[in-house]
């Protein structure tokens, strides 16, 4: 496979094009932005770890047969992913109270949260991605009812199997944000990244936060808790 034109940069990844129409080249990037965007930081060999991680996480999700566009890894920092139409929402899931859970409810961080919560965000730099609920969605014709069914269950399939793998290495799954799209046969299946980019992951044994809280609080290096999760992975799901 061939590395064709630029699509787009984003704050993590840049997109580009391949040889062939299928697939899409994901770099990822050396870079940690917070705030949306308005704070921005070179961070050696980030790119690095998120795309491993992301590897694990999807091959591992994968093989349980959850629909993802993952198809391989390509070199250290970049992989190959089905194209895909992405649906302008953001899907959260909280396990825990962390975050703007916390600013917005003032609950004590760390409060089990059952049942587990989901959110949806508007995917819209502009307007800072707003919290929006299903009526919204299918108002603003975002995505069908029959959509956000699918959305919703493949969250509530996605959820349990990763809990469980993370706890496997001694890591609590607080809360992560998921995209979707529709593949070339117009069905819904899971995009983007899974790294801790996106997820909130406490070290169980230490209570270290291991993911980019680290860099949004400014409490230290990012990659030494990315490092801790890839190694674990690794141990856990091999070569
Ligand atoms: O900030 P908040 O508490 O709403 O974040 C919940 C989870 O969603 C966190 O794991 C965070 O990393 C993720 N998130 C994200 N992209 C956003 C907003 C939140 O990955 N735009």
């Amino acid at each position: 496979i061939e590395q064709g034109n630029l699509i787009t940069a984003g704050k993590a990844k840049a997109l580009y094009e391949t040889n062939n129409p299928e697939y899409i080249w994901v770099h990822n990037l050396d870079q940690a932005t917070a705030l949306n965007g308005k704070r921005k930081e070179a961070v050696a060999d980030k790119a690095y770890y998120t795309n491993q991680i992301s590897r694990y996480l999807f091959e591992y999700l994968n093989q349980k047969g959850v629909p993802t566009h993952y198809v391989e890894a390509l070199n250290e920092t970049d992989s190959l992913v089905h194209r895909l139409t992405m649906l302008p929402i953001e899907v959260v899931t909280r396990n825990y109270a962390s975050g703007h859970f916390v600013s917005r409810f003032d609950v004590e961080p760390m409060f089990p949260l059952e049942p587990t919560v989901l959110e949806f965000y508007y995917k819209s730099d502009a307007l800072d991605d707003p919290f929006m609920n299903d009526s919204q969605i299918l108002a603003l014709n975002l995505a069908s009812l029959e959509s956000i069914t699918r959305i919703k269950d493949l969250t509530h399939q996605i959820n349990p199997l990763l809990n469980q793998l993370f706890d496997e290495i001694g890591i609590t799954l607080v809360d992560f944000k998921l995209e979707f799209g529709r593949n070339t046969d117009d069905v819904i299946v899971l995009g983007d990244e899974l790294s801790p980019d996106n997820m909130r992951l406490v070290d169980q044994t230490t209570g270290d936060s291991l993911d980019k809280d680290v860099f949004r609080q400014q409490t230290g290096d990012l990659t030494t808790g990315y490092a801790q999760v890839l190694t674990r992975l690794q141990a856990k799901l091999g070569e």
